[in-house]
């Protein structure tokens, strides 16, 4: 009676999970999506819930999903990396399953988690960087997610941080995202890789010789070996984030900020650069507290924890009182 399902769409996959009150996964799912065609995403979502539910009794659905959710958390309105504009996942899952369907952005449901049960349990407020595909962000206020009038609080990869910088997909130019996300990395080693530096013909062979196989993820592996470059081009990103959150606290001044998503994984070859960044950046710095920055600590799996738990919350507090 206490459970929910929880599900993370990302770009290439949907990763899915039956959730219980205490944040614990009791059973996992993962589809690759050959397309992000809402229609076989919700497909996807359903075939996952009837499996669940063989084993599980489920009281609610709760979806996080890459993009700009409105306020009544039930449409995604516009999403920079997938082809979703207006989608009402919201009704079209609820359709489907005859459950209580809540949906959220991806990084709000990670921040929900991590406040809940992860790096910011015992903190009052809390702003989360994810640092994936994109830059995606939470902003928890006195233990409520802040989600602001329309829904899109929180689209910190989208803060314009290079007048005039690199094109982003969401249509404008220099974005955060463009600076201080996993793409950046991605981006940066396949250059390395077509210029044929040592370093690129390296990251090529491990990519079976294709450019378009590299990804990000390979350059942490050799930064973590000791690799100078990939240390520096991690230490970049890590600067970036720094200067980024050292803006946020002008504007939050929250008292943690935890960092999330696949880069992360970096761990203090991207943090340890981020704070010195945001020391060197913060304003005031000298008369005033630093908030801290620290790594997520619920990995891969916050998404689909926090979107899990903000929808078994809304089932409780909407069931008829008989
Ligand atoms: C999107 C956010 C999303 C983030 C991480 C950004 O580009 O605008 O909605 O949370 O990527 O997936
Ligand atoms: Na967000
Ligand atoms: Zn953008």
């Amino acid at each position: 009676d206490k459970l929910a399902v929880g599900i993370d769409i990302g770009g290439t996959k949907i990763a899915a999970g039956v959730v219980d009150e205490d944040g614990h996964i009791l059973a996992r799912l993962k589809r690759e999506t050959p397309t992000t065609e809402p229609l076989e995403v919700i497909d996807a979502i359903a075939d996952i819930t009837e499996e669940f539910r063989r084993e599980h009794h489920i009281r609610a659905i709760g979806v996080g999903a890459a993009g700009f959710v409105d306020a009544t958390q039930s449409t995604v309105l516009f999403a920079p990396h997938l082809a979703w504009r207006h989608e009402p996942l919201r009704d079209a899952v609820a359709r489907r399953t005859g459950l209580p369907v809540l949906v959220d952005n991806d990084a709000n449901a990670a921040g929900w988690a991590e406040w809940r049960y992860g790096a910011a349990q015992n903190e009052a407020d809390l702003v989360l960087i994810t640092l994936g595909t994109g830059i995606g962000g939470a902003i928890v206020i006195d233990g409520q997610p802040y989600r602001g009038q329309f829904g899109i609080a929180g689209e910190f990869g989208h803060m314009q941080v290079v007048p005039n910088g690199n094109q982003c997909e969401c249509g404008n130019r220099g974005c955060w995202e463009q600076y201080a996300s996993g793409r950046v990395l991605t981006r940066r080693a396949r250059a390395a890789a077509t210029e044929g530096t040592d370093f690129g013909k390296t990251l090529l062979a491990e990519a079976g010789g294709e450019v378009t196989a590299i990804e990000g993820h390979l350059v942490t592996k050799h930064a973590q070996a000791g690799n100078d470059e990939a240390v520096e081009w991690i230490a970049e990103v890590g600067d970036w984030l720094g200067v980024g959150i050292a803006n946020l606290a002008a504007a939050l001044d929250p008292g943690m900020f935890v960092i999330g998503g696949g880069v992360s994984d970096a761990g203090e070859l991207l943090v340890d650069p981020a704070r010195a960044a945001f020391s060197r950046t913060l304003t005031g710095r000298g008369y005033r507290a630093e908030a801290r920055i620290v790594r997520a600590h619920l990995g891969p799996e916050a998404g689909l924890i926090g979107a899990a738990d903000m929808a078994r919350l809304t089932a409780r507090r909407r069931r008829p009182a008989n």
